[in-house]
This record gives structure tokens, sequence and C-alpha cells, in this order.
């Protein structure tokens, strides 16, 4: 875990004791600021990486903490820490992929962190099943204005293609994965490893710096421990000069959805 910089004062998050002597190579490599309040700590942080390994890109970290709680407390999904990161990426106006729509609650998510007045942004969803294109598109119906639907384009592709989709001249912010099969459709149907390869390397190729792949890993049906196996070779080939990579596990549930997040500096 980490140590965090709250003013002058550097405090320990971490309760092991190995981790807290080691502040000091914490410091140079991240730079927290942040607001105190005067009855406690203040919900924002601000993360800025500004070391040899560093971005010029600062994150608003506000609400993430719950969740990670939450979530290492089991009482938070995968899918809710995967939007709470995305919320600290993503700003009004940006171009998103959801490159596996499903029932389009990712989707629809996505708008919600996207949408504003200029109507800039863009928000590319695509699946390989027409049943879950239909199920993204009512969702959009239901719960979208006429305005932000329009800021969404559907395309019934494979994600390993999503570049002849997405405009050559649109920067990317996220792509994301929500991997596996369809919730209420047929299970034979899942994604696969080789063509996850070849749209992680598609996703690769179209983020802009600053931006997040992100993905929740199925590993309870067959072939998901594979892909699982897959995204790690992939993640932890890239360059940790340009990529920040970090998966979440749960190590006493070997079946629950993983969590990978890669992080383009
Ligand atoms: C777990 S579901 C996605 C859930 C969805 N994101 C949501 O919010 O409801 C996985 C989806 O990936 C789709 N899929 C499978 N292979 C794909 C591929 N090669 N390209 C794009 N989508 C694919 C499936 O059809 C399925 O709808």
């Amino acid at each position: 875990m980490l140590s965090l910089k709250f003013g002058s004062k550097w405090v320990a998050v971490a309760t092991s004791e190995s981790v807290v002597g080691r502040q000091r190579h914490l410091r140079d490599l991240c730079c927290f600021s942040n607001r105190i309040q005067s009855n406690g700590l203040s919900s924002q942080y601000q993360i800025d990486f500004n070391s040899p390994l560093s971005s010029k890109h600062s994150l608003s970290l506000e609400g993430l903490e719950d969740v990670m709680v939450g979530y290492f407390f089991g009482k938070k999904r995968a899918t809710e820490v995967a939007h709470s990161v995305w919320k600290c990426i993503v700003k009004k106006g940006d171009t998103v992929v959801d490159a596996t729509c499903g029932n389009g609650y990712d989707t629809l998510a996505m708008v919600k962190m996207v949408a504003d007045e200029s109507g800039s942004a863009r928000v590319y969803a695509m699946d390989v099943q027409n049943e879950a294109l239909e199920s993204t598109s009512a969702l959009l119906d239901e719960s979208l204005s006429e305005k932000e639907k329009k800021l969404v384009k559907l395309s019934s592709i494979c994600h390993s293609r999503m570049e002849d989709v997405i405009l050559e001249d649109s920067p990317v912010s996220l792509v994301a994965f929500n991997l596996g099969y369809l919730p209420g459709g047929n299970k034979a149907i899942t994604t696969k490893s080789e063509t996850t390869f070849q749209a992680l390397k598609a996703a690769h190729r179209i983020l802009k710096p600053g931006g997040l792949i992100s993905l929740v890993v199925y590993v309870g049906h067959p072939g998901g421990m594979e892909e699982l196996e897959t995204i790690e070779k992939f993640s932890s080939d890239l360059a940790v000069e340009n990529w920040i990579c970090c998966k979440l596990q749960m190590l006493n549930r070997p079946l629950a959805p993983v969590p990978v997040f890669l992080f383009k500096r």
C-alpha cells in the first residue's frame, strides 16, 4: 500500500511495517496533496506522479477511497470499482469506448460521465451479439435524453476491429472491457483470449496519454482463466515508463471477477 502526504506530513495508510518503512521511496514515486478539513480529511485527493516514472496528468480521486474500502470488505462489486476508477480519468466531452456493451449498463455510465452541453463527447459501444445491441439500445432509450443518445455510436463488430468504427481524430480516454458472456443470454457466447488480445492491442494504439484501459475479467466460465492469463501477459509486457498496470484479485475467492487497470502515463 501507500503513504499519503498531508500538507507537509507523511502518513502511512498501510499497516505493514515493511511498507511503512518505505515511505521515503514512495515519496519519490508519488506526491499526494490534499485538503484537510477541520473535522478530518476531505474526500478529495489529487495524485500527481511527478517522479522519473511520472506523468503530467493529475487525477481527481474523489469518491474512490469509499469504493475501494467497500470492495476490500466485500460490499462493492468489481464493476462499481471499475466505474469509480473511470470517473478519475474521464472528463466531460471525452471520447470513450465500451468494447463489450452487453446489456448497456457500462455504456450508460459512460454517457453520464462524458455528456455536456457542447455535445462533443463520443461513446463508441460495440458487441458481437444483436441481442446485446438491442438490449443496450433499449436501456439507452429509456434512460437518456435525445441529445445524450446522439453521443452514442453502437456497432455490431468484434472489439478487435474497434479502429474500423472510431474516428481517427478522436483521442480516446477510456477503453473498457467487461468480459465473459451476456448476463441473461447465451452462456456459450463469450469473449475469447485471442480476440481480447487483438482488442487490447487496438486499445493500446488508440488510447491517449492519461487514458485508461479497464477490464473486468470473469474467470468462472470455460476459457476465462486463459483469458486472464493473456491479459496479464499483455499488461506485464507494457513499458513501466509509459504504463501503470494493476489487478485486484480475491485470494480466497478464485472465481471472483478480477478488475484490471492499465493506465497510460
Ligand atoms: C459481460 S457482457 C458485458 C456487460 C455489459 N458491459 C453491461 O454493462 O451490461 C460481455 C459481452 O461481450 C460480448 N462479446 C463477446 N465477444 C465479443 C467480441 N469479440 N467483441 C465485442 N463484444 C464481445 C458478449 O456478446 C457480451 O454481450
